[in-house]
């Protein structure tokens, strides 16, 4: 008999609520799971609905992840194999100190970013690397969508399709309508620190600054249609410019509306954005988290989006001294995840593989201490995943490029 994994997940968010959905059909590998989170209440809501549906045993817990000492206590008295984290990217080096602490493997979906600067980077977490070594643990980093699935299809498209990439576009389609006039569909602070942000891409060895929304395109999406898409700067150029061989620029895009821009251009001009402390009415308060508690909540959001996603990635590079092109991209409907777990299909693109990175690691498929990101592993068994637990992959050999 295969011995029992168990995973401990810190957040019962929008994107760990489909994680934890995603373990619960796969009892096989997640045979027990902890759900932890600050509000313990939301943790106990999702195991009473779980529990009758699955053979996975399910306890919960509350901890407060800015707290080191507690994590190690939770993780000492819970014993998990792995503790995937599904909470804020603040709180990715504290969990990263507890498993060390406790030699239990790490994943997670986002890459740290310190609460007061609207700055993330690999180097804090990168600098775990030998600590992880010495450990003998693995700590998987950026297992969502994107990063993520993106890593993933590099890695794929590296491994099967070319003999060098020498261009990646990432694009990144949410086509779907919640209806209201303003919302985001993860974690508000989190989503509006990243869009409001300088772009960035990465191009002949160094990296080439954009203002805000500077560079727009159009591109049409399958199962979508056409949308205006704009280069930010995100997570996994990073990584991939330096585990991709012969890349020579790599670039991330991402489609907003015209009505989110605006939204988000107010917003911004009468200081709502801002992540600097001020005082109101005797009370320190940041604008940001002020505007977070009075946007729609991104958990809310399933039942009301209609409408389907495209991410992918369209590589340029050579085979057999030829040049080729591919594609290859996900489509997921909104009110198909929304049946499935009661969630919209930007939790649902996350928190699959957010499942699928864990169980890479509990079933011994992916095992190398260290710190890793997704493309440093071998992607076949990762994407089999996709296809089996709700994230099917096409592809397409002569896709319409970005210029
Ligand atoms: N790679 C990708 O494709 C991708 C895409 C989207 C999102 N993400 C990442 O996914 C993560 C989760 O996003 P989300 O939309 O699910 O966010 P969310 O709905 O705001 O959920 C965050 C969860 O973390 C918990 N939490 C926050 N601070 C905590 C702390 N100090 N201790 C313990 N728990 C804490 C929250 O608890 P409370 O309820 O008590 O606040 C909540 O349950 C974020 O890091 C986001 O950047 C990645």
């Amino acid at each position: 008999m295969k011995e029992m994994k168990k995973a401990l997940i810190i957040g019962c968010g929008a994107v760990a609520s489909v994680a934890i959905h995603k373990c619960c059909q796969n009892s096989e590998v997640f045979g027990k799971i902890c759900i932890a989170s600050r509000t313990k209440s939301k943790c106990d809501a999702l195991a009473a609905k779980l529990a009758p549906t699955t053979k996975t045993e399910i306890s919960t817990a509350q901890v407060n992840a800015d707290n080191v000492e507690e994590l190690i206590r939770l993780i000492e008295e819970q014993k998990p194999d792995i503790v995937m984290n599904l909470a804020l990217p603040y709180q990715d080096l504290n969990i990263m100190d507890a498993c060390l602490a406790t030699k239990t493997h790490y994943m997670d979906t986002a890459n740290y970013e310190p609460e007061d600067t609207a700055k993330f980077e690999y180097k804090w977490q990168w600098a775990y690397d030998k600590k992880f070594k010495d450990a003998g643990i693995t700590a998987l980093l950026g297992s969502g969508f994107d990063p993520g699935v993106t890593g993933v299809f590099s890695a794929y498209a590296q491994k099967h399709q070319f003999d060098e990439i020498n261009f990646i576009d990432i694009l990144d389609c949410n086509g779907g309508d919640h209806g209201y006039p303003f919302a985001t569909n993860f974690n508000p602070e989190i989503n509006i620190r990243e869009v409001s942000a300088n772009g960035s891409y990465w191009e002949n060895g160094k990296w080439v600054e954009t203002a805000p929304m500077e560079i727009k395109r159009e591109y049409d999406f399958e199962g979508v249609g056409r949308r205006d898409m704009y280069l930010l700067h995100h997570e996994e150029l990073e990584s991939l410019a330096l585990n991709i061989k012969g890349i020579k620029r790599i670039r991330f895009f991402m489609t907003f509306s015209q009505n989110y821009l605006t939204h988000l251009k107010c917003l911004e001009n009468v200081g709502m954005t801002s992540i600097k402390p001020i005082n109101f009415e005797g009370k320190q308060i940041v604008p940001l988290q002020f505007l977070k508690a009075v946007l729609p909540d991104p958990a809310s959001l399933g039942p009301r989006t209609k409408g389907k996603t495209n991410i992918g990635c369209i590589f340029i590079g050579k085979k057999d001294g030829k040049q080729k092109t591919y594609y290859l991209y996900n489509i997921c409907d909104h009110q198909e995840c929304y049946k499935e777990v009661g969630s919209q299909a930007v939790a649902y693109t996350t928190g699959v593989p957010a499942m699928i990175g864990a169980s890479m690691i509990l079933s011994g498929k992916w095992n190398k201490a260290g710190v890793y990101n997704i493309e440093q592993f071998d992607p076949d068994p990762f994407m089999d995943a996709l296809n089996k637990w709700g994230l099917p992959w096409k592809e397409n050999f002569s896709p319409v490029l970005v210029d």
